[in-house]
């Protein structure tokens, strides 16, 4: 198979590493493939800290929704949605003069200016993440580094216009890691659309979640009053305390992007 589809097709989320650290030639490529990535403009509209001191990786495991495992992680790196450096080299290039000069007004980064740089960010992570699966090197985002804003604010000394939207985890995978199953994705008929968007109805949802209804059924695992999937879903991630937080944190920096 193509190389680069076999690390993609192969990779999966590794939560538990081996006890030995990765190379720093290997840390190198890894943040030198996410400085490699496609960028809107050309801005690199992002700043990535590599997390190193153990009681800062071992707040974060509580703070990102306690996972113990980030603590573990031989590589934690954050990336961080950054308009700030554009903006502080705008006032250091006196474009506030050459707006007073051509009468234009002077903006401050807005919301398109914090989605350019999230989706600036998100890809910079997924090439990090897929060159160290070429390396053998296992990784897992976390998601909650979203929540707890004011706390991560100032534990990493964030300024107004600096957003952390992922953490990524590295390390090498455990052999129970190693030989653990995929997860699964959706059929593409339900995910991939012509031309238009298109709604499912409610046939195609069943269709859609038959196979891990079936097994969550099987296992035994749907929360208590969760009837389906649809239902467990939303009980285990959309209205789940983390999510609520996740909400709140957001709207927080949200303001503080817009308003202050
Ligand atoms: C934006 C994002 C946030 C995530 N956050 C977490 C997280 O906080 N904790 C975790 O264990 N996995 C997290 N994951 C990993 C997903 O759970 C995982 O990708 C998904 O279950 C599919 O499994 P796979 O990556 O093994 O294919 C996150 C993934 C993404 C893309």
């Amino acid at each position: 198979m193509n190389p680069v589809l076999k690390v993609i097709y192969e990779r999966k989320s590794i939560r538990a590493y081996e006890n030995r650290d990765i190379p720093e030639g290997i840390k190198d490529e890894i943040i030198k493939a996410a400085m490699k990535a496609p960028t809107a403009g050309n801005m690199m509209l992002y700043s990535i800290i590599e997390v190193t001191n153990q009681s800062i990786k071992d707040t974060l495991a509580k703070t990102c929704d306690n996972q113990p495992f980030i603590a573990k992680a031989p590589l934690v790196l954050l990336f961080l949605a950054d308009y700030q450096r554009w903006y502080d080299y705008f006032i250091n290039s006196e474009v506030t003069e050459l707006c007073k000069r051509m009468n234009i007004k002077m903006r401050r980064p807005q919301e398109g200016d914090l989605f350019l740089a999230c989706s600036d960010v998100s890809i910079a992570a997924q090439n990090a993440v897929i060159a160290a699966e070429s390396f053998g090197v296992g990784s897992c985002y976390i998601g909650d580094i979203m929540e707890n804003y004011e706390i991560h604010r100032e534990l990493f000394d964030l300024p107004q216009y600096v957003f952390p939207i992922v953490l990524l985890c590295f390390g090498y995978p455990t052999k129970q890691q190693r030989e653990r199953e995929q997860t699964r994705r959706f059929d593409k008929q339900f995910i991939v659309f012509k031309d238009k968007y298109r709604r499912l109805n409610k046939e195609e949802f069943n269709n859609m979640h038959k196979d891990l209804e079936e097994r969550v059924f099987k296992s035994n695992n749907f929360l208590p009053g969760a009837q389906n999937i649809g239902q467990h879903f939303f009980l285990r991630k959309f209205n789940a305390d983390f999510s609520k937080e996740l909400n709140r944190s957001v709207r927080e920096i949200l303001q503080n992007w817009l308003h202050r």
